[in-house]
């Protein structure tokens, strides 16, 4: 580790307390001017680093720059870190991590981009990935059991998000089938499940489970395609946030926590996945039981409008798979295990 990642984990371990120069020098075993040129590194990265006059530097308690000693920090395996690829701009991390699959990259290894150009979205959409206000991860996990359970990990996968924030933001989430995470009427974050298939064998070695989370992205930066149904964990009408400071978060809570937390609780669901628990989770939090939807085999139209020929069900509770059991019109009974449902807006009379 360089001086200045070891100056960043001592600054964030002791977040918004401000320690000496002299400290700092002495625990690294490195001079002052050295500790000066590698605070300035950070700073110049974004990281909001206070010069207290006499006493020292402090890292903001804002500070929201993503950061592996950030995360290191809410980590319940330590080792887990060292997993962690964290890059400023990617096409996609869910593209990286696939590579990295492919090469022999251990389960558990996350790729985490500040940034995304071509951000995937499910159905071949894109997903709106701008700079510093959201988080986008991959995670790369080996499939211990039948893939054809790859829904099982997706609906997994959405327990663990809205149960990390949860508890970071202290703001409750619901669960549109399949993953897409909302508060309110919003869409806040996008789940993207890939499998990595050997070529020889044709078996599924692993699933590449990407996370797409809005968390301080203003509303007036959506395209207008996505204005109407996308929203952000702050909410970018709070008063106390300036858009245009994004290296800093005044909600009480970072990215680097919430990362974190993820995968923490992905790492704690996988494990326990066979035993289906989380499914009580998943239909508490369902915004479709109970709802008159249209089902979208082939996915919604390009600005996310639904075909007017797509038929319409009642969405009636999901079952031990993950998958959406639907009844038709007719009484047909259905269960979706892919695909896209649109809740039908009620009509008033
Ligand atoms: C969706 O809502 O359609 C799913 C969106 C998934 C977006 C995430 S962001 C991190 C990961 N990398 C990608 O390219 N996509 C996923």
């Amino acid at each position: 580790m360089s001086s200045k990642e070891k100056i960043l984990q001592i600054l964030e371990s002791k977040k918004g307390i401000t320690i000496s120069g002299e400290d700092l020098a002495g625990s690294l075993k490195i001079s002052r001017t050295a500790v000066w040129k590698a605070i300035n590194e950070l700073r110049k990265e974004g990281h909001c680093i206070l010069a207290v006059t006499n006493k020292g530097y402090c890292l903001s308690s804002e500070n929201d720059v993503i950061s592996i000693q950030g995360i290191q920090h809410y980590l319940a395996a330590l080792d887990s870190s060292d997993k962690i690829h964290l890059y400023k701009t990617l096409d996609s991390t869910n593209q990286t991590a696939k590579r990295m699959a492919l090469d022999g990259a251990a389960p558990g290894t996350v790729v985490i981009a500040e940034e995304q150009l071509k951000g995937r979205g499910r159905m071949g959409r894109s997903f709106f990935s701008p700079a510093d206000t959201g988080i986008y991860m991959s995670m790369i996990l080996k499939p211990g059991f039948d893939v054809s359970k790859a829904v099982l990990i997706t609906t997994a996968a959405a327990v663990a998000v809205c149960l990390s924030i949860e508890k970071i933001a202290g703001v409750k989430c619901s669960i549109k089938w399949v993953n897409d995470i909302y508060i309110g009427d919003k869409k806040v974050c996008g789940i993207l499940t890939e499998a990595v298939t050997d070529f020889e064998s044709g078996h599924v070695e692993n699933i590449i489970l990407g996370i797409g989370i809005n968390v301080s992205t203003s509303e007036k930066t959506f395209p207008s395609e996505l204005s109407r149904i996308a929203g952000s964990l702050i909410d970018s009408a709070d008063p106390d946030i300036d858009p245009l400071q994004s290296n800093t978060i005044s909600k009480g809570f970072t990215r680097n926590q919430l990362i974190a937390e993820i995968i923490n609780q992905i790492t704690k669901i996988n494990g326990v996945l066979e035993s289906r628990d989380f499914i009580k989770e998943y239909k508490a939090r369902s915004n479709v039981l109970g709802q008159e939807i249209n089902v979208l085999k082939g996915g919604t139209l390009e600005d996310g409008k639904v075909p007017d020929l797509a038929p319409v069900a009642t969405a009636v509770d999901i079952d031990h798979d993950g998958g959406l059991v639907i009844q038709y019109k007719d009484g047909t009974i259905e269960t979706l295990n892919s695909g896209e449902i649109s809740i039908r807006i009620k009509k008033e009379s």
